[in-house]
């Protein structure tokens, strides 16, 4: 890339902040922090602004099937397209940047890409995924996975509060009917990119302002029914009873040993229910969604397997009879070398000290290296809080993040051979 354009390619900080803080506060009304869940009211308002938001960067828009909202930038020949984009979907009580920042980033983008009078070989597309955080469907990466040619007919099914997933699909204005196939095929994306706020303690704590992600972590996740018997709790002997939560308190802490100790996984008990969840009943029914996390698959795959041993084990100790849901399984990612090194070197030029981290972090990204060549760039997240309403980034790190972006698409640009591969 020459040192013209890398001079000329700017991002409009007060223009990128702006967006950020009025898409942020488009929120779900009596919800904690900025909560913007699909398929609320809020999800659909901050989907329309976007759209607009899109149109008025000079970008064609459209839904695809799976409403994924992508926003087109013309190239100068008959290639695929590269595509950068996140999601704008946030957790309950979220935060302001988690997705957003790659959305919004890649408008700017495509903006000081006009300004800077830079024409791509390659269509740019930006990409608003629809609902990448785990929702109550149960089901993340919505829109990606659809892309990639992961997602399930049978999910149209589910149903949250009388509104089946089909339906939110066609809320958004996708075609739910055309999702028993990939949306596309290997070879139709030349590349993608994600920006996205790293979400850990990492950048922040070393004093680096970027990084280049070389991987992200492979995600087991399912619901474990358990369904004991509700009972006095006064007058049902310790050995005569079937506690559904003391079960579930030694699947929890046999969750925590075991990631523990394998330095290489992690995992979360992060949603309970019980019933009657009374002071006086023992506990009849438990519901717990538990997770592992891990860059090995192999890793990932016995630590889930370890864990069920032991959940099995401790429901027939107590009479409590335990059913698997299972929800996400999504493998690792690793992005492809030659990638991560071109956008390490473009990451370095703008901050001599960028590093290459892994993601502990689900990201559409994950689904997208099953279709084409994809890397993200991460940029600080302040005391690596993320996932709850103090998540926060200095508005350098946004536009210098944005910046990276942008040069990074430069230059894939340029190292793309016909057949898609880096040279
Ligand atoms: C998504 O943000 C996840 O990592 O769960
Ligand atoms: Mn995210
Ligand atoms: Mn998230």
């Amino acid at each position: 890339m020459s040192a013209e354009i890398m001079r000329a390619l700017q991002p409009d900080q007060q223009r990128l902040l702006q967006a950020i803080n009025d898409l942020a506060n488009i929120v779900e009304p009596d919800t904690p922090g900025w909560t913007r869940r699909f398929p609320s009211g809020a999800y659909l308002r901050g989907r329309e602004w976007l759209r607009t938001r899109m149109q008025n960067a000079g970008l064609s828009t459209r839904i695809d099937a799976a409403g994924n909202l992508l926003a087109e930038r013309a190239g100068s020949a008959d290639l695929p397209p590269i595509l950068i984009g996140s999601h704008t979907d946030t957790v309950l009580g979220g935060g302001r940047y988690d997705g957003i920042l790659g959305v919004l980033g890649a408008i700017e983008v495509a903006q000081c890409l006009d300004e800077a009078g830079v024409t791509l070989r390659h269509p740019l597309i930006v990409a608003d995924f629809l609902a990448e955080e785990a929702n109550d469907y149960g089901i993340s990466c919505v829109g990606s996975r659809a892309l990639a040619g992961n997602f399930k007919p049978e999910w149209l099914d589910r149903t949250l509060n009388g509104l089946t997933l089909a339906d939110a699909i066609r809320a958004v204005g996708g075609t739910p009917e055309a999702l028993g196939t990939p949306l596309a095929s290997k070879g139709a994306v030349a590349a993608c990119l994600e920006l996205h706020i790293e979400q850990g303690p990492v950048l922040d704590q070393r004093g680096k302002l970027l990084a280049a992600v070389n991987g992200i972590v492979g995600i087991q996740r399912g619901t474990l029914v358990l369904q004991g018997q509700p009972d006095h709790a006064g007058t049902t002997p310790m050995e005569l009873r079937r506690d559904a939560l003391a079960t579930a308190a030694v699947i929890i802490s046999t969750l925590e040993a075991l990631c523990r100790d394998e330095p290489q996984a992690v995992g979360t008990v992060g949603r309970l229910e019980v019933s009657p969840n009374q002071s006086n009943v023992i506990p009849g029914t438990v519901t717990l969604t538990a997770e592992i996390r891990s860059l090995d698959a192999e890793i990932l795959e016995h630590t889930w397997q370890a864990l069920w041993e032991a959940a099995t084990a401790a429901a027939q100790q107590r009479g409590v009879a335990l059913e698997l849901l299972a929800l996400t399984s999504t493998p690792p990612a690793l992005a492809e070398r030659w990638l991560v090194d071109l956008v390490h070197q473009v990451c370095r030029r703008l901050d001599d000290g960028a590093i290459v981290l892994p993601s502990g972090a689900g990201h559409d990204s994950s689904q997208l290296a099953q279709l084409a060549p994809t890397a993200m760039i991460f940029v600080p997240s302040i005391g690596g809080r993320s996932h709850c309403p103090e998540e926060a980034t200095t508005p350098e790190h946004l536009v210098l993040g944005v910046a990276a972006l942008a040069h990074a698409v430069v230059a894939v640009d340029q190292a793309l051979d016909a057949e898609g591969h880096g040279q």
